[in-house]
C-alpha cells in the first residue's frame, strides 16, 4: 500500500524538517518536532459521504432551525448526568485519567448495561481478559461485541458489518491506521486515528467513546488538538488508595461543565454514588478534636467533607506544616492570619491538615472548618459534630461571604446538622431554614460560638 507524503514541523516555529530531530535548528527548542501529514491518500479510511460534500450557506441566527439533539441514556446515572444528559449521536467523548484508575472498567460497564448495540474494541486487553473482566461486573448484555485489534482500517471493516449504535475504544494511544507510517501512540498517529474515528462519528451520528492515557504531567497524551476536536473530554481521577473515583468534566459542547460523578470502585465494578456526603465523613464513636465538616461544593454539587488537623510542639527546630488536598500556601496564610488577628502562638507548632476521603479541595468556603480544625486540635476540645462550616477567612481576619450560600444549607440540612456557621455578609435570602445559622463577621467571633 502507498505510504502518504509526511514531514516534519516544528510545534514552536512550524520550520520544516526533512527528517526528525531533537532540537528544531530554528528556535532551538527541544522535542519540538512532530511528524505531519503532508498530502493524504485519495480514498480515506470513511468513505466520504455525499452529504459532506454540500456546501453550507449562512443563515440568520433566527433561521437557523433547532433540531435538539438526540440522546442515548447510558443506564449509569452518574456518567449520563456528566455528558449533560447522555451521549449525544455522533458525538465524541474522550476519557483520560490515570493507569488503573478504572477507564476500561467504566466504559464496559456501560457497554454491558446500555440497550444499545456497542462494538467494544480493545487494542490493551485481550477478548480473555475483558471476558474476566466482565464476569467481575457480573453484567450481561448480548448487544456488547468485543473486538480486539488496533488497526482502524481493520475496524472500520467490523464496524461495517457490525453496524453498533455506540463504539468504545480502549485506547486511542494503541491504534494506528495504514495511511501513515509513525508508530502507534505517536502525535500523528493519534492525531489521524481520531480524525478517521470523528469522522465516522458524524458521518454515521454513531457516538465514539475514546479512551485516552495521560502524560507524567496529567494532560491527556497526544496532541493538544485532539481535545479541541473531540465534542467532550472527561477527566476520571481519584486517588488509587482511595475506593471512590470523580467523573468530572472539561470541556462538554452539549452540556455543562460543572456536573461531575462520583463512583465507588468495588470488587464487582463501579457502584454509582449518589449521596457523597456520607462517604467523605468518617464515622467514629467518640467526639475526637481536630475534626471540623465544611459545606463545599464540587463542581455544581454541594458536598460535605471533613477536615482534619493535628497541631503538636514541634519537636525539630522548623515546625512542619503539610497538607493533603488543601493548598499548602493557603493553609500558612491562615496560620499567619490567626497569629496576627486573633493572637494565637502557632508559630512553634508543627501543623499536619488532611481532607479527609483523598479528594483535593480548591473552594475557598472550606476555610473556616479549617481554622475550626486547627483550634479544635490546638485547645484539644472537639467540635459538636452536628455543626459545619460554610466561609472563607480573608487577610484581616473577616469572614467572608461565599458562592451558592442556600445550596450548602440545604445540604448541611438535608444531612441532619444542627448548625451552620457562615458570614453574616452572605445574603441568605429564604429564612425557613431548620437548620440554626450561626452568622459570624470576624474569625473571634466564630471561636465565641464554637468553644463557648
Ligand atoms: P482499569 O479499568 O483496568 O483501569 P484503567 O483502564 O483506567 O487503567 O481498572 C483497574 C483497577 O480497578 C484494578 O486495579 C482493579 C480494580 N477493579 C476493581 O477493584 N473491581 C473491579 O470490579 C474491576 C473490574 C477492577
Ligand atoms: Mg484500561
Amino acid at each position: 500500500m502507498a505510504k502518504t507524503k509526511t514531514t516534519f514541523f516544528c510545534q514552536n516555529c512550524g520550520t520544516q524538517h526533512a527528517q526528525w530531530v531533537g532540537q528544531c535548528s530554528t528556535c532551538k527548542q527541544w522535542n519540538t518536532v512532530v511528524e505531519e501529514v503532508l498530502q493524504k491518500e485519495e480514498k480515506r479510511n470513511w468513505k466520504q459521504s455525499s452529504e459532506a460534500k454540500k456546501v453550507s450557506k449562512p443563515l440568520r441566527v433566527n433561521e437557523i432551525v433547532l433540531n435538539p439533539e438526540e440522546r442515548i441514556y447510558t443506564n449509569n446515572a452518574e456518567l449520563d448526568n456528566v455528558l449533560g444528559g447522555g451521549l449525544v449521536k455522533g458525538s465524541v467523548t474522550l476519557l483520560g485519567g490515570e493507569p488503573g484508575i478504572g477507564k476500561s472498567t467504566l466504559l464496559l460497564q456501560v457497554a454491558l448495561t446500555i440497550s444499545q448495540k456497542v462494538l467494544y474494541v480493545s487494542g490493551e486487553e485481550s477478548q480473555s481478559q475483558i471476558k474476566m473482566r466482565a464476569e467481575r461486573l457480573d453484567a450481561e448484555n448480548s448487544n456488547c461485541l468485543i473486538l480486539t485489534e488496533t488497526n482502524t482500517q481493520n475496524i472500520f471493516k467490523n464496524i461495517e458489518e457490525v453496524q453498533p449504535d455506540v463504539l468504545v475504544i480502549d485506547s486511542i494511544q494503541t491504534l494506528h491506521t495504514n495511511t501513515i507510517e509513525a508508530s502507534p501512540g505517536s502525535i500523528s498517529q493519534i492525531r489521524e486515528t481520531s480524525a478517521e474515528l470523528i469522522k465516522f462519528a458524524k458521518e454515521t451520528a454513531t457516538p465514539v467513546l475514546l479512551i485516552g492515557h495521560i502524560n507524567k504531567e496529567g494532560h491527556i497524551a497526544g496532541p493538544k488538538i485532539l481535545e479541541h476536536m473531540v465534542d467532550v473530554v472527561l477527566q476520571f481521577e481519584g486517588d488509587r488508595n482511595h475506593t471512590y473515583r470523580i467523573l468530572r468534566s472539561q470541556k462538554n459542547r452539549f452540556g455543562s461543565t460543572a456536573e461531575l460523578g462520583i463512583y465507588e470502585m468495588l470488587s464487582n465494578g463501579l457502584r454509582e454514588v449518589s449521596n457523597p456526603s456520607e462517604i467523605l465523613i468518617s464515622k467514629k464513636d467518640a467526639d475526637l478534636s481536630g475534626t471540623a465538616i465544611a459545606s463545599t461544593l464540587e463542581g455544581v454539587r454541594p458536598l460535605m467533607i471533613e477536615i482534619q488537623a493535628l497541631v503538636s510542639t514541634a519537636v525539630y527546630g522548623t515546625p512542619q506544616r503539610s497538607t493533603t488536598g488543601y493548598n499548602l500556601k493557603r493553609l500558612n496564610m491562615i496560620l499567619a492570619v490567626l497569629e496576627k488577628r486573633a493572637g494565637f502562638k502557632l508559630g512553634a507548632k508543627d501543623v499536619f491538615l488532611n481532607v479527609t476521603g483523598g479528594i483535593n479541595v480548591d473552594d475557598p468556603a472550606i476555610d473556616l472548618a479549617v481554622v475550626a480544625a486547627i483550634l479544635s486540635s490546638n485547645q484539644d476540645i472537639a467540635i459538636n459534630p452536628n455543626v459545619c462550616f460554610a466561609a472563607e477567612v480573608g487577610l484581616a481576619g473577616e469572614i467572608r461571604p461565599v458562592s451558592r450560600i442556600e445550596q450548602r444549607i440545604n445540604e448541611a440540612e438535608k444531612l441532619g446538622y444542627k448548625t451552620i456557621v457562615a458570614s453574616k455578609y452572605n445574603k441568605i435570602s429564604s429564612q425557613n431554614h431548620k437548620i440554626r445559622l450561626v452568622l459570624v463577621g470576624k474569625i473571634e467571633e466564630a471561636f465565641a460560638t464554637l468553644f463557648a
